[in-house]
Formats: C-alpha cells, structure tokens, sequence
C-alpha cells in the first residue's frame, strides 16, 4: 500500500458519466488517487464541461487535427506527462490507441466496458447482450492492452437481464453498476491492493453467500 494519492488523467469522448463518478469518489479525503486533468478527443463531448465545473483542469485534443493516430497520440502523451498523470482511466474514450501508446501506458491505463469481459467486447454491447437472450451480464474494468476491450480483468460486475428489457433499460441498470464498480476498481489498482500476476489481477476476494452464485432467474 502507498499513502501517495495517485495523480489520475481521465479520457473521455462524450457525456462523462463515469467520469463524474471517479471524480465524485476522489472528493474523499480518504481515496487513494486525485483527479489530475480530463482530455477529450471530441472538443463537444458533453462531459468537459461537467468537468470543468467540478473544477477540474480539462482540455481538449482534437483528433480530426491531427495528421494521423500518432501524432494525435504525442499530443494526449504530452498533455497527461504535463499534467503529472501516473495512471490513465479511459471513460466512454471511444478512440482505438496505437500498440506504442499502448506500451508506453503499459499497466497504468484502465478502461471501463459494459460487459462481462471477455464476452460481448467492442460496440452496440447492450443490443448484443439483449439479442443473444444471456440471463447475466455486467461491467468490467480491465488494464489496456493493445487489442480493443482485452486485458487483464481487475473488476466486475454482474447484472441480471429482467423480462422485458429494451436497450434503454439495460443500458442504465449497467451504467449505475458501472458508476460503482469503475471507483472501486480504480481505488483497488491506486492504492496497490491489486497486482497483476501473468496476463491476471490478484486481489482480495468476494466473501461468498449461501448460495455461492448469483442465479436468474432465481432459484426460489
Ligand atoms: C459506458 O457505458 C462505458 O462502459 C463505455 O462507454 C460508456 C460511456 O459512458 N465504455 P459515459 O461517457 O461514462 O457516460
């Protein structure tokens, strides 16, 4: 465990839900890391301003500017060593990192994914989950790796799918989950609880219900 409060860059492309909620836990004087700056890709993504007026440094790096990826890539790098960022969170980041940013964030960037990684990886996961008729599905916060929503896993969580979902539904049942899990997990990682082991996050485990599952539909 360090006592150091971690310095935390957020990248976000659009509304910033998750961002807020990272944000919202780093208030805590307790909590391990402090939100340094918030970057967007998209200078109207929603949650800049959100984030500017929780009175958080924000800037946006445009990427339609830029020539090609790396160059984009050298601009986010620059402005996340400027800003003093030792761990990355990407929320809602919808832009696919190069191998060498990758690397160059190796086991110091997360990302948060409204599945129960490895299944449904990559986008429209809710319509995926609701048309494949799983019963369980979730959210998961995993270390980037250069392949799109693979890594080792850190946490999750599981959401049951109820009779009758839309889109709509699902998708907000998984985002509460998600604004709970992605602080959690980012405490867990910041604070040295966790450490990865292999291509595996080892950490402390669940105490176990009766039950030993989560069933759905239930057993009784
Ligand atoms: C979330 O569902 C997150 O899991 C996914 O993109 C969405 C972003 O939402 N990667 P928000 O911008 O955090 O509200």
């Amino acid at each position: 465990m360090t006592d150091k409060k971690k310095r935390v860059g957020i990248l976000i492309s659009g509304r910033g839900s998750n961002m807020m909620s990272l944000i919202a836990a780093a208030r805590d004087s307790g909590y391990p890391a402090e939100i340094a700056c918030v970057l967007a890709n998209r200078p109207e993504a929603e949650g800049l301003a959100k984030a500017r007026s929780a009175g958080i440094k924000t800037r946006a790096i445009d990427h339609a500017l830029f020539k090609g990826r790396g160059d984009f890539e050298a601009a986010l790098d620059d402005a996340l060593r400027e800003a003093g960022v030792e761990l990355v969170a990407c929320a809602g980041f919808m832009r696919l990192m190069t191998p060498d940013f990758v690397e160059r964030w190796r086991d110091r960037m997360l990302n948060i994914h409204p599945s129960l990684l490895p299944a449904f990886r990559g986008l429209h996961t809710h319509e995926r989950v609701l048309a494949a008729g799983v019963k369980i599905t979730g959210c998961t916060v995993h270390i980037v790796r250069a392949e799109m929503d693979e890594g080792p896993v850190i946490a999750q969580a599981a959401v049951p799918v109820l009779n009758g979902d839309t889109l709509e539904r699902l998708a907000g049942r998984v985002l509460e989950a998600e604004h709970k899990l992605y602080p959690h997990a980012l405490a867990l990682f910041a604070s040295g609880r966790v450490r990865i082991a292999g291509e595996k996050v080892l950490g402390p485990q669940v105490s176990i219900n009766q039950e030993k599952a989560l069933f759905c539909p239930p057993l009784a």
